[in-house]
């Protein structure tokens, strides 16, 4: 099994490229299983049911939210119209939404599951060791794929390797910047984070001189998303389709052309 993960889209740049790419991306690594984390996909926080619609029309089998998964109001109301839309499993309001999705493919029961981590980031309901435990207690799948959505690549690290005999891949996000330490962990699939689909010129995907100009002259930012040609991060998680184990974990880094 072949399982594409795009990482964190941002705003209307990102968006539109996932969209427009996603079938020629399954097809160039012959995935049979897309993943996308979106929860910056609408203007750059949160997600509404219209681009979870149109994110699913394209390719995608489950999107992954984050932090700011309820940062636009309106999907709290139609949540339960996205079936396969995950929000983390630790984030308050815990009762909205679901915390992981089981889709069949080619006969294998595929478990998505989202969890936050707990440095640098937002008070979470349980901490993420906890929280994935008690998922697991409910799951029933041949493959647990978890989005880790976190600032800290150690604390991912060191949860992967706490569940590695349980989870087929944890995939790192939240943080926009692609890692370069992908691997295998005893047959659990790692990445600290997968990194973006969002503008290349910009600044984790905000406006770059809008940012500037708060650091450098603490002037009052609204974090606008940039536009521009956009960079496409993600990775391609292989398994053993008799021991259901990762056996690879291959990073994917599409930058615009000429970029520099
Ligand atoms: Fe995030």
């Amino acid at each position: 099994m072949k399982i594409l993960f795009l990482g964190d889209v941002v705003a209307k740049c990102g968006r539109e490229a996932v969209i427009r790419n996603i079938k020629s991306l399954k097809n160039e690594y012959g995935a049979d299983f897309v993943i996308v984390n979106a929860e910056n996909a609408a203007h750059g926080k949160g997600i509404t049911a219209s681009i979870y619609s149109r994110l699913t029309a394209a390719g995608a089998d489950v999107i992954t939210l984050g932090n700011h998964a309820f940062s636009k109001k309106e999907i709290i109301n139609q949540i339960d119209l996205c079936e396969n839309l995950v929000r983390p499993a630790n984030l308050e309001p815990t009762h909205i939404g679901q915390a992981y999705v089981v889709r069949e493919c080619f006969g294998k029961k595929i478990a998505v599951a989202s969890i936050m981590c707990e440095a640098f980031m937002c008070p979470v309901s349980r901490n993420p060791v906890d929280a994935m435990r008690k998922l697991l207690e409910e799951i029933r799948a041949d493959l647990i794929i978890v989005d880790l959505h976190g600032e800290s690549t150690g604390e991912k690290m060191t949860f992967t390797r706490y569940f590695k005999n349980e989870l087929t891949a944890v995939i790192g996000t939240h943080t926009h910047v692609q890692t370069a330490d992908e691997r295998l962990i005893d047959g659990c699939a790692f990445i600290s984070d997968v990194g973006m689909c969002g503008a290349y010129d910009s600044i984790l995907g905000r406006d770059a001189d809008e940012v500037m100009s708060h650091y450098i002259d603490k002037k009052l930012t609204r974090y606008t998303p940039a536009c521009g040609p956009a960079l496409i991060c993600g990775c391609l998680i292989e398994t053993d389709d008799t021991t259901n184990r990762a056996v690879s974990i291959t990073r994917i880094q599409k930058r615009p052309n000429n970029a520099g």
